[in-house]
């Protein structure tokens, strides 16, 4: 409570999920045990199933992008915006090294501003626009408050440079720079099961897992929900350490919709062997130092038990996570369907609450 005091305004309380932990996972070869905070049953269960299904085909293969945030500073009243960009962009040096002043300890671990960009918007309810995109690497932090503090610091000379005047100075969590891909390969063999007395040969689960997949590509309606089955697992990890799982759904929504069109973050597509391949590509923001990640003695535990050393690292783990959530769900969803093995947990819940009640 004393540590939520500190958290919050107000905090009267302190409000517990379950902590559970996923087993199984094989990820850029390493053993991991994944902590996940989560209140839906069948999802630690799904992950760790998943996972033991991923490791029969070698595990995950993940690869992260640097941690590349991109603040933004909104630029009205401009005169000229073609002008005013070109100015812009001849001041980038001296404007880069003013923003890699606002956090020496930052840049001293390597991090800081990397690039400057300038975006024209001719059009929009209140006329023109600049929007300057100061992309800043924020290593193992999540860095909202350095690219924020860097925004502000900026806008000034930004002002006197365009003759413009400066409204919003705020990160993006379209985090598009700071990209996790990760990959696994089912063999077909390891996807064959029984249930009820049913047999589903590995062949067709397949088959039917790739169909499944592509209704949530072409389909909104569809790929929201596939979606959230991936930030089923993605963001119980989030959550567990520490980090900010709005800043997460943000990002990853976004980047799902990015070309105009809402689609699936992952797809699952059969190999020339008849196995199954999943990829999933997304943002992921997250960060193992600073913030709730430090303060919060959970969040501490669940990156121990993790054993990550960067944020990149972390990144990588809870996209593999995300994959395997994404595979339980689809597996489920395309043989013998989710309701019995959910309602089973379902029936324990209740039952729970009827004890306590
Ligand atoms: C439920 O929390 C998540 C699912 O709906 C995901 C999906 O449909 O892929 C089962």
């Amino acid at each position: 409570m004393r540590i939520a005091d500190h958290m919050i305004e107000n905090a009267v309380g302190v409000y517990g999920l379950p902590l559970g932990i996923a087993t199984n996972f094989l990820i850029n070869g390493r053993d991991v045990l994944i902590p996940m905070v989560i209140e839906e049953p069948s999802v630690v269960a799904g992950a760790s199933f998943a996972a033991k299904l991923a490791r029969a085909g070698g595990g995950f293969k993940a690869v992260s992008t640097a941690s590349e945030m991109i603040g933004q500073i909104q630029v009205l009243d401009v005169p000229n915006l073609h002008q005013a960009r070109f100015e812009l962009l001849a001041h980038a040096e001296e404007l880069l090294a003013l923003a890699n002043r606002c956090d020496p300890v930052l840049v001293g671990l390597g991090g800081g501003a990397r690039a400057l960009e300038v975006r024209l918007i001719e059009q929009s309810p209140v006329g023109g626009m600049l929007v300057v995109h100061v992309i800043y690497d924020t290593r193992d932090a999540m860095g909202a408050n350095a690219v924020n503090t860097m925004c502000e610091a900026l806008a000034p000379r930004v002002e006197e440079i365009t003759g413009g005047r400066v409204v919003l100075r705020i990160l993006s969590n379209l985090a598009d720079r700071r990209l996790v891909r990760v990959q696994c390969t089912v063999p077909a063999e390891a996807l064959t099961f029984t249930a009820d007395g049913h047999l589903y040969p590995g062949r067709q689960v397949v088959r039917r897992i790739v169909e499944a997949s592509a209704l949530a590509m072409v389909d909104p309606y569809r790929a929201a929900t596939h979606n959230k089955g991936i930030m089923n697992g993605v963001d119980a990890v989030v959550i567990a350490t520490g980090n900010d799982w709005r800043a997460v759904e943000a990002g990853a929504h976004a980047y799902a919709a990015r070309t105009g069109y809402y689609t699936a973050l992952s797809r699952w597509e059969e190999t020339p062997t008849g196995d199954l391949v999943g990829t999933l590509e997304m943002p992921m923001a997250v960060g193992i130092v600073g913030g709730t990640a430090r303060s919060h003695p959970t969040a501490q535990v669940a990156l121990k038990i993790l054993g990550v050393s960067s944020a990149r690292e972390l990144a990588e783990i809870i996209a593999a996570v995300g994959l395997a959530q994404n595979l339980a769900a689809l597996r489920a969803l395309a043989t013998e369907g989710i309701q019995r093995g959910h309602m089973r947990l379902h029936a324990r819940q209740q039952l729970l609450a009827k004890e306590e009640g």
